[in-house]
């Protein structure tokens, strides 16, 4: 058994230790497109002045994604807080896989989903989110695919696009289609195989729900994709255009559901004896339209006959529930995690979040595991299902409740929480909103901090990635503010590149902590800061402690 050694220089604090993950709030570079600075947040501008402050680095290699170009995001974030340790992620493994050609080795689910289609004379179908913000998925993984599916001989292959505008500008769907036409056109060019998109639609509005919070998005997803239902077009670019002249100022992650057709038929159905690849490798939005596809009986919704097809992830979404049941590339090996370390110490544990970030706190947080340790409790509070820039303050008043409560009660020794506001609200580009949903964040750090007060406890206050701090779509080269024809600033959707706070809150000075010198800090760091004030020693391979204590 993996076991913590308790600290010589100090025994731990008489109240609970409170990780905050304040989701997407960031250190912003430039003061206009920052809305972390431009509200209200007099909690978090006192905790920068008086306790101990630091940046840490939130993206590309520091959280395993390919390189420094990458923005973060809240599955390595939450991998890297959960589990201490920086593990190459889902995009550079696939990435890799392709390149050495690993993935398409003799034996693999590849080939076993390529013999299928050849064998029936059927379809290779490949679902998932058509950009290349290498945070759900990458393009260039999706055509390396076709390519090779087509020196394996595949006939015929539909695609269905979940447009992105999300992980990317929030109407650069164009940019992604006229890029994947031509390569379609390149590959067709021949007249040996048909290669075609045969659906599609936003991804905030079919397939890609999470954490069970609205079942509405993978049944319209289901009705499209597999049954071609919906509101047919001659091309996925018809359909952008039309969805945007009927619904001006429409952002592409809520665009409607499409269906191709060609003389007058859908192009696309998914039936009996095809093949099908979701070519997500993240799981959080990938194991709902995976349960669709392989659950033998569903009670979310009624799908109607289901097409007897060879389903594949991408990657092994869940390593606990072992889903889904054909991958195409292993997951990173995440072990040792810290609610693993904690529980064996026998230290009791509250993981807490409303459902948009619940499985953040609790499956990424625990390594892509949805198995619970037994000294874990695990809180969800409903999140509503409404656009959030009209509740920029989301369930925060209520986790706090529940936070609060669990520090006076003193059950808890270690309580970890997520604030969706800043990221989810910053996500809708709605500027305003995002400076309530930050303020409302800001409200709640104060309120953990006056019960931490009186508990003598202890915080360690973060994010996971930026996002609210940077709101302002750049001009790649130039580095400008891009402006809409009214002059304002155009809202960028996306994560920033930015640090994130690491802030250590320890009011009765039980700890006597102070910061160490760790060059190159992360937020891999923070694992074994919260095990340093809880009173162990971290484990050794873990990234060092931000603090000395004692
Ligand atoms: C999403 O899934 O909402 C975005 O692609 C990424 O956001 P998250 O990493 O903060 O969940
Ligand atoms: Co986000």
């Amino acid at each position: 058994m993996i076991e913590l050694k308790k600290s010589k220089n100090f025994a731990g604090s008489e109240g609970p230790v409170v990780l905050v993950i304040m989701d997407g709030i960031g250190i912003g570079k430039n003061p206009e497109s920052d809305f972390v600075k431009q509200a209200k947040t007099p909690n978090l501008t006192w905790l920068h002045e008086n306790a101990l402050y630091t940046e840490l680095r939130a993206h590309g290699v520091a959280v395993g994604l390919p390189d420094d170009g990458d923005m973060g995001n809240s599955e390595v974030g939450h991998n890297a807080i959960g589990c201490g340790r920086i593990f190459e992620q889902g995009a550079a493994l696939v990435g890799k896989a392709i390149a050495s050609g690993a993935m398409y080795a003799d034996g693999s689910v590849w080939q076993e989903l390529v013999s299928n289609v050849n064998h029936k004379a059927s379809t290779l179908h490949f679902i998932g989110l058509f950009s290349d913000g290498n945070v759900h998925s990458n393009l260039n993984h999706l055509e390396s695919m076709l390519r090779k599916a087509k020196e394996q001989g595949v006939k015929k292959a539909r695609i269905h696009a979940l447009i992105d505008g999300r992980d990317v500008p929030p109407t650069s769907a164009l940019d992604y289609v006229e890029r994947f036409d031509a390569f379609l056109k390149e590959i067709n060019a021949d007249g040996t195989v048909d290669y075609c998109v045969a659906s599609g639609g936003g991804r905030m509005n079919i397939t890609m729900d999470r954490y069970d919070a609205n079942w509405d998005m993978v049944k319209r997803g289901w009705a499209t994709h597999v049954k071609a239902e919906g509101r047919t077009f001659a091309s996925m670019k018809e359909a952008v255009e039309t969805f945007r002249v009927e619904n001006p100022g429409i952002l592409d992650q809520d665009l409607p559901a499409f269906v191709i057709e060609r003389d007058r038929a859908p192009v696309g159905p998914i039936v009996d004896g095809d093949s099908v690849i979701f070519f997500n490798f993240r799981g959080d939005r990938s194991l709902e339209i995976t349960k669709a596809f392989e659950a033998d009986e569903l009670k979310e919704f009624d799908r109607g006959p289901k097409p007897d097809v060879l389903y594949a992830g991408m990657m092994q979404y869940d390593g606990d529930l072992g889903v889904p049941a054909r991958y195409l590339v292993t997951p990173p090996a995440i072990d040792r995690t810290m609610s693993e370390y904690l529980s064996n110490a026998g230290v009791k544990q509250l993981a807490i979040s409303e459902t948009q970030k619940y499985g953040h706190m609790t499956y990424f947080f625990n390594g892509n595991n949805s198995g619970k340790f037994p000294t874990e409790t695990w809180k969800e509070i409903p999140s509503d299902v409404c656009p959030f820039e009209d509740a920029p303050r989301m369930k925060a008043d209520e986790i706090t409740d529940v936070v609060v409560q669990a520090i006076e009660s003193g059950e808890y020794k270690f309580i970890r929480l997520n604030f969706p506001n800043g990221d989810m609200v910053g996500h809708t580009g709605v500027v305003n909103a995002v400076k309530l949903a930050v303020e409302a964040v800001d409200e709640n750090v104060g309120r953990i901090m006056e019960a931490l007060k009186k508990a003598n406890g202890i915080m360690v206050c973060t994010a996971d990635h930026g996002n609210a701090d940077d709101m302002c779509e750049l001009d790649k080269k130039t580095g400008a503010l891009v402006l809409d024809e009214q002059g304002r600033c155009k809202p960028k959707t996306a994560h920033s590149l930015n640090p994130v706070p690491g802030i250590v809150y320890d009011p009765s000075g039980a700890a006597n902590a102070r910061l160490a010198d760790v060059p190159e800090a992360g937020i891999a760091n923070l694992a074994a800061t919260c095990i340093t004030l809880l009173g162990f020693e971290p484990p050794e391979d873990y990234a060092a402690s931000l603090v000395k204590v004692g």
